[in-house]
């Protein structure tokens, strides 16, 4: 099945290969078409979600109370069966077996990798379906092969909900082994209209490298959020109500359409039973991570790919995280005392504009970041178009305006830059004025805007032919003999000049 190098993996156990296995006196019990080991929420309810399309399933948790505690409540009636080891959970899945390990991501992926491994046979295939890091995922792809196992590192996003009812997949790894696996992906996946919200992403780590930028634009579009919501609270004065209602009627849009806004309207009208106020207000600013933004910026330092949204968003929780020296800072920094005093209706819609303006450069830089990847680790197999389109539904980022950025390089797939679609590129012209205002309104009362700022850096720095650059290349030839290039002479030639003397 796959290419095998080594003689780890067990040979001869035809006996497993039937479809039925006696159990018991005269009971025969279908096998498993799919098995899932760790039975956290996101484990319990992808297996849950797997059943329902009618694929017969079995489930391992390490700690088995947890496992029968799944089986009296959530998977009773259902076609799933537990296994209390390992070994009887291999036994009773159908071959080639298809597991799918929902632990946390990191060391423990390796532990069950490492149990599993000798109980596997040629052609089982194991899917991490965790947040991964791509690298981890690459190393462990390229050990399973060449045992002649398959690995598929999934991205999965949606939350508890979107693992339930239809989650956005970014599987990646051994191709063979998605093969076996797509007629259950594309069952359990997402529906939308172009297709189930699954696709092959491409080799080694590439579905978990696409989960880190869904995940590093995840970071920059709740970072606008935030800052659209803290120039109107704060700059313009508008209650929770009136921010409900801007969030709503901003989700009936065309551009704004999308999940992380209809939440935002629902979180707005929230009131905490206990103390009847508003949830938001009571809640502390500040914020977590667990590390898949981080891991987007340090991957885009490396690959050398501006990503400053997706930066100043990680940042910015950075920051936030720093609640007792702020508090204590914010008694002696002082900032302006101007309040905004101009037509609120008007400047709402500016601040939408300002928002849809960041946000086109957030998603042009995590595309950039996808294009650069693809060329760099994964042979240029990574589709852009793909991409955008296995995000339109089912995930954190799903939003209307995903299409539009599918169209845009299916309709040309040399497109540098997706601001350069002629699409994004007019609406980024039209509304770069209010975009200006917004910002200067922040400056000017006080606000930090650092994902709206650093969006439009990224515009006014990608749109502008020439840079202050050239006086960098002056310095750095200065203090140490760097050298650089000349306008007026042919490219790759070098320059150096004493400049003291
Ligand atoms: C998803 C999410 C999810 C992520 C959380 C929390 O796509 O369903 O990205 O995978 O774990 O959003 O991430 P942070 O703790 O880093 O905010």
């Amino acid at each position: 099945m796959f290419p095998r190098h080594t003689s780890t993996v067990k040979q001869d156990q035809s006996f497993l290969d039937q479809t039925t296995r006696r159990v018991g006196r005269n009971h025969y019990m279908t096998k498993r078409t799919f098995g899932v080991i760790g039975l956290a929420v996101m484990g319990e309810n992808l297996a849950l979600n797997v059943e329902s399309r009618g694929f017969p399933i079995a489930v391992y948790n390490r700690t088995a109370s947890k496992t029968e505690e799944f089986m009296k409540t959530r998977a009773q009636g259902k076609d799933v069966k537990a296994a209390y080891s390992l070994e009887e959970f291999v036994q009773i899945l159908e071959r080639p077996r298809k597991i799918l390990v929902m632990v946390k991501a990191g060391a423990p992926v390796d532990y069950v990798i490492e149990d599993l491994k000798p109980l596997l046979e040629e052609g089982d295939m194991i899917i991490d379906g965790g947040n991964s890091l791509y690298e981890d995922t690459e190393r462990r792809t390229k050990d399973l092969e060449s045992t002649g196992l398959g690995f598929v590192g999934m991205g999965v996003s949606g939350g508890e909900e979107g693992a339930l009812n239809g989650p956005s997949l970014m599987p990646g790894g051994t191709k063979a082994a998605y093969e076996e696996l797509e007629p259950i992906l594309t069952k359990i996946a997402a529906q939308v209209d172009d297709g189930p919200c699954v696709t092959f992403v491409g080799p080694g780590g590439a579905g978990h490298y696409v989960k880190m930028v869904h995940n590093g634009i995840e970071y920059g579009d709740m970072q606008l959020i935030a800052e659209a919501y803290d120039i109107m609270k704060n700059a313009m004065g508008l209650s929770n109500q009136e921010l409900h209602e801007v969030f709503k009627e901003w989700n009936t849009t065309d551009e704004l359409n999308s999940f992380l806004i209809e939440i935002t309207a629902d979180i707005f009208k929230y009131v905490d039973p206990d103390s009847n106020k508003h949830l938001v207000d009571l809640i502390l600013d500040s914020a977590g991570q667990k590390g898949t933004g981080r891991w987007t910026v340090v991957s885009s330092l490396e690959l050398g790919v501006p990503i400053p949204t997706m930066y100043a968003a990680v940042n910015a929780r950075v920051m936030s995280s720093y609640k007792e020296e702020r508090k204590a800072a914010s008694q002696q920094l002082t900032g302006p005392e101007i309040k905004f005093d101009g037509d609120k209706k008007a400047f709402i819609n500016k601040v939408r504009d300002a928002l849809y303006c960041s946000k086109m450069c957030s998603y042009a830089q995590g595309m950039a970041l996808i294009a650069k990847a693809s060329a760099e680790y994964y042979n240029n197999q990574v589709s852009l178009p793909e991409s955008a389109r296995i995000w339109k539904g089912g995930c954190i980022i799903r939003a209307g305006f995903l299409d539009k950025i599918k169209k845009a390089f299916v309709d040309n797939p040399n497109l540098p830059n997706l601001l350069l679609a002629p699409e994004f590129k007019q609406t980024i012209l039209d509304r770069q004025d209010a975009w200006r205002e917004v910002l200067i309104l922040a400056n000017q009362v006080g606000i930090a805007v650092p994902a709206f700022s650093s969006s439009l850096d990224y515009f006014d720095s990608y749109r502008r032919a020439d840079l202050p650059q050239n006086l960098t290349q002056a310095q750095r030839d200065y203090f140490g003999a760097h050298t650089y290039e000349r306008v007026d002479k042919p490219r790759g030639e070098s320059f150096h000049t004493e400049w003291a003397a």
